[in-house]
């Protein structure tokens, strides 16, 4: 693998990183699963027997909430021969049944009972429990560690970040449309175009018109990059005007956009009207599943009217044509599929990185090599 990294001329990192399965399977083992992932709020099992699923790096996860109302997470497979146990969301107040042979766990993970016992001699039920994940809770969001016992904890593992994260209460909000989309690109590409200040100006220069660009203050906290910028002059009149339709928890002085992405690729989105999280899930090394749920306090209206001021909901002309959309999720995904075909191109390359609007991309690709154990030129 090409460990010629030069900074100007060619990627930080190899394109190997963004074609390769191999390379792929490694950042799953290097970089998700010794990760703390945020993979929803609380109120996604608020009650006892409420669970979610989770895929993080190689591990299948699932976080319920018992009868003692703790939340525990555990590892989404059979203590029998493996099988999945548990698919999406729901609730299972009695108790968590395996569909292969019907093995039965409580909520609280412990086995409690199996069909024909005695073709089982000598098995003993407190010994194939559920094996135990983590799950720790911060500001209202819910993170997994595949580990029972993490080397750091979350706020350890979140380090600085709370302090750049804003104003926005997720949990006193309440869930509107999910917006849910599959491209092919490597993760790594919908990271970097998710943290590329330079963008915000050209390719979305009429869809997100709505913020000062120029005057974005980003950084890295760690391997977190957070990210505000504030509203144009032309928007913050506009807001003064429609006050009545921001969050009942802001004021003005809250008003800018917040768009962070903690590491690996957990993007949190901090608006006037709204509040995102945008998951970034990859699937292969060349497809990536991106996962966007949105809260709101107006309702369902609160977030269209949201889009109808970002320009997503479609306020260009012409629907066959990404970029003529008027949709910046669209636009970001026509120019990260391009970008992913044209690095099979042998004269792919980087033929220069923008100061501060890029430093975020070059820090992201630092943070990947650093993780994979890859040394740059940088
Ligand atoms: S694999 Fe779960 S009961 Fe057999
Ligand atoms: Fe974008």
């Amino acid at each position: 693998m090409s460990t010629d990294f030069v900074l100007g001329r060619t990627p930080l990192l190899p394109v190997e990183a963004y074609l390769s399965e191999e390379w792929f399977a490694r950042e799953q083992e290097l970089i998700f699963a010794p990760s703390w992932i945020c993979i929803g709020v609380e109120s996604d099992a608020a009650e006892p027997g409420d669970y979610l699923t989770a895929q993080v790096g190689r591990y299948g996860i699932f976080v319920v909430r018992g009868d003692d109302r703790r939340l525990r997470a555990f590892h989404n497979v059979c203590r029998h021969r493996g099988t999945q146990l548990l698919r999406a969301t729901g609730s299972s107040q009695t108790g968590i049944v395996c569909p292969y042979h019907n093995w039965t766990y409580s909520i609280n993970g412990d086995l409690v009972s199996i069909p024909q016992p005695e073709c089982f001699p000598g098995l003993r039920l407190e010994e194939r429990g559920l094996h135990a994940a983590s799950v720790e809770t911060w500001n209202g969001l819910l993170f997994v560690h595949p580990e029972p016992d993490p080397p750091q904890n979350l706020r350890e593992w979140l380090g600085g970040f709370p302090d750049k994260f804003g104003p926005h209460r997720p949990a006193l909000l309440t869930e509107v449309e999910p917006d849910v989309h599959e491209w092919d690109a490597n993760w790594k590409i919908v990271v970097e175009n998710y943290i590329d200040g330079y963008h915000l100006m050209h390719l979305h220069a009429t869809t997100l018109d709505q913020y000062d660009h120029l005057a974005a203050q980003t950084g890295f906290l760690g391997r977190h990059f957070h990210f505000w910028e504030p509203p144009t002059p032309e928007y913050r009149k506009w807001l003064e005007r429609n006050g009545a339709w921001r969050l009942a928890h802001l004021s003005a002085e809250d008003d800018g956009a917040y768009v962070h992405m903690l590491w690996p690729a957990t993007g949190l989105v901090g608006l006037e009207f709204a509040w995102s999280l945008f998951q970034v899930i990859p699937l292969s090394a060349t497809r990536t599943r991106i996962e966007v749920r949105n809260w709101s306090d107006g309702g369902g209206g609160g977030w269209s009217r949201l889009l109808s001021v970002l320009g997503g909901g479609g306020k260009g002309k012409d629907g066959s044509d990404p970029l003529a959309s008027g949709d910046f999720m669209q636009e970001d995904r026509y120019v990260c599929e391009q970008q992913q075909r044209a690095m099979r191109s042998p004269l792919f390359g980087v033929g220069a990185s923008a100061e501060r609007y890029e430093d975020s991309v070059r820090g992201f690709q630092r943070n990947v090599a650093d993780a994979m154990g890859v040394s740059v030129d940088a």
